[in-house]
C-alpha cells in the first residue's frame, strides 16, 4: 500500500509570451494590436484587434494610444507583392443620417430599385454578348441607391427582399449591392468605398451568364460535374471585368473571389486569408446571406436564422468573424422584409426596424390566429401595442418566405409598401383602431 502521493514529474514546457506591451514609438508595420491601453469602446476603432497595414494604421494608433499590446503569433508579412488589406479598417465616419419617414421615402426607393433592375439586366445582356459594360449607369444607380439608403434605409432593405425566381441573378446581384452597402453604411466606411461596395455587389456574379443556364437553373442537386461547371463563374467574371479599365480593381476583385474561404478552401485560386481583401470578404458574406435567405431554382428561400447560423459556424473559416458578427448586429433578428409569428400566433410581415429596440420593429399582420387570410393591420410593435387580453404584443419567431402561402415577391404583398398605407405607421398618424400605444422606454 502506498502511503505518499508519488511526485508527478513536471513537465518542462517553455511558456513562450505572445502577447508584448509596447509603447506606441516602438509599433512597426504588420504588427497586430490585440489589445489597447483603454477600452475598445473609448475609442472609434472598428474592430477589436487588426494588424497594422498601412502608416495611416500606425497614425490612428499613436494618436489615440500612449501603449498597446501585439500578439506577436498574428504579425502579418508585407512583403508579399500581392498581400491585400484583410478586414481591420481603423477609424469610421461618422454620419449624422437625416433620416426621413420609411412611407416619403419608399416611392423614389422602388423607382430607383426598378431603374437598377433594369440596368443590371442590360449588364448581363452586354457580358453575354461580349460588350463592354455601361460603368457609368452602374456608378449613377450606386450613387442613387445609396443615397435612399442614407435617408431610409428600411425602403431600400425591403426591396432586396422582392426577388423574382425568373430573374434571380440580375436581382441578387442588385440585391447583395444594396445590401453591402447599407453594411457599409453601418460600419461606418467612406462615401467613397460604400460606392465600391456597390459596384462590387453588382457585378460580383456577372460570370455566371457565361454559364450554360440549363446548369444555372436545374432544379434539384447538381452533379460534380454540373457543379464543376458552375465553379467557373468566378473566373469567367473575372476575364470580363479586368478588361474594363473603368471597374474598379476591388469589384474585378470581388468577382474573382467571392468564393474564396479563409481557410484557403475556396475557389477558384484556393487563397488564404491574407490574400482576401476587406471589400470581397463583405461581399462574401452578403452573397451567401442573400442567396440562403431567396427562392432559387434549385432550393427555397431558407429563414434568416438559418443564414445566420450559416454564417455564424463559417466565421474565421469561411468568413470573417468579426464582419460576421458586425454584419447580424446590423440587420438584427428580424430584419426588413422578414415574416414572423407574433406571439398571438398572428403572422406579420416587418416593414421597417427600429434604430433601437431590434426586436420591435414596425410590422403589418397579414394571417390570423388560425393561420387564415386577414385585413392588413399595422402595428409598431416600439409602442406599447397590446392584443385583446392586454398583453403587449412580441414577436416569438421568425418565418421563412413562403409561410402560409406569403411570398415577398406577390404584387399584393408588394402593395403594402405603399406611402398611404404607410403614412399610418408614422409618429403624427392616427392610432390603429383598437390598439393602446404608449411609447416604451429604451
Ligand atoms: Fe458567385
Amino acid at each position: 500500500m502506498k502511503l505518499f502521493k508519488s511526485r508527478r514529474k513536471r513537465q518542462h514546457t517553455l511558456q513562450v509570451p505572445t502577447r508584448r506591451r509596447l509603447h506606441v514609438s516602438h509599433l512597426e508595420l504588420g504588427m497586430y494590436v490585440c489589445e489597447l491601453d483603454r477600452p475598445w469602446r473609448q475609442t472609434d476603432f472598428l474592430f477589436q484587434g487588426f494588424p497594422l497595414l498601412k502608416v495611416e494604421h500606425l497614425q490612428a494608433v499613436r494618436q489615440r494610444c500612449d501603449y498597446v499590446f501585439v500578439d506577436d503569433t498574428r504579425r502579418v508579412s508585407l512583403d508579399q507583392g500581392t498581400f491585400i488589406m484583410p478586414s481591420a479598417t481603423p477609424g469610421r465616419v461618422k454620419r449624422d443620417l437625416p433620416r426621413i419617414p420609411l412611407s416619403l421615402e419608399v416611392e423614389e426607393a422602388r423607382q430607383a430599385y426598378q431603374a437598377s433592375g433594369l440596368v443590371i439586366d442590360q449588364v448581363l445582356i452586354d457580358v453575354q454578348h461580349g460588350r463592354p459594360i455601361d460603368t457609368r449607369s452602374c456608378q449613377v444607380l450606386v450613387k442613387r441607391n445609396l443615397e435612399s439608403l442614407l435617408r431610409n434605409e428600411s425602403a431600400m432593405l425591403w426591396l432586396t427582399r422582392l426577388k423574382a425566381q425568373d430573374r434571380y441573378t440580375g436581382l441578387h446581384c442588385l440585391s447583395v449591392s444594396i445590401l453591402a452597402m447599407g453594411f457599409g453604411v453601418h460600419l461606418g466606411l467612406s462615401n467613397e468605398k460604400i460606392e465600391t461596395l456597390g459596384i462590387a455587389g453588382l457585378l460580383h456574379d456577372v460570370g455566371k451568364i457565361k454559364v450554360d443556364p440549363r446548369i444555372l437553373n436545374k432544379p434539384g442537386k447538381l452533379t460534380s460535374e454540373e457543379f464543376e461547371q458552375i465553379k467557373l463563374h468566378p473566373a469567367f467574371g473575372f476575364q470580363v471585368l479586368q478588361g474594363q479599365a473603368d471597374i474598379p480593381p476591388a469589384a474585378v476583385q470581388a468577382a474573382h473571389a467571392h468564393h474564396e474561404r479563409l481557410d484557403s478552401r475556396g475557389y477558384p485560386l484556393g487563397l488564404d486569408r491574407h490574400q482576401i481583401p476587406f471589400i470581397t470578404r463583405i461581399i462574401t458574406i452578403v452573397d451567401a446571406f442573400d442567396a440562403i435567405t431567396s427562392h432559387r431554382p434549385y432550393d427555397d428561400a431558407r429563414p434568416i436564422q438559418v443564414a445566420y447560423d450559416v454564417l455564424r459556424s463559417g466565421g474565421d473559416k469561411q468568413f470573417d468573424e468579426a464582419l460576421v458578427h458586425e454584419f447580424i448586429r446590423w440587420l438584427g433578428v428580424f430584419p426588413v422584409g422578414t415574416l414572423v409569428e407574433l406571439h398571438t400566433g398572428e403572422v406579420a410581415l416587418v416593414l421597417e426596424k427600429h434604430e433601437k429596440l431590434h426586436l420591435r420593429p414596425k410590422v403589418v399582420v397579414l394571417r390570423d390566429a388560425e393561420k387564415r387570410p386577414c385585413e392588413a393591420r399595422y402595428l409598431d410593435l416600439a409602442q406599447l401595442t397590446v392584443d385583446a387580453q392586454g398583453v403587449a404584443y412580441r414577436i416569438s419567431s421568425g418565418l421563412p418566405d413562403g409561410a402560409y402561402g406569403l411570398y415577398l415577391a406577390d404584387p399584393e404583398l408588394q402593395a403594402i409598401l405603399h406611402p398611404e398605407l404607410l403614412a399610418t405607421l408614422e409618429p403624427e398618424s392616427a392610432l390603429n383602431p383598437g390598439a393602446r400605444r404608449t411609447q416604451l422606454p429604451l
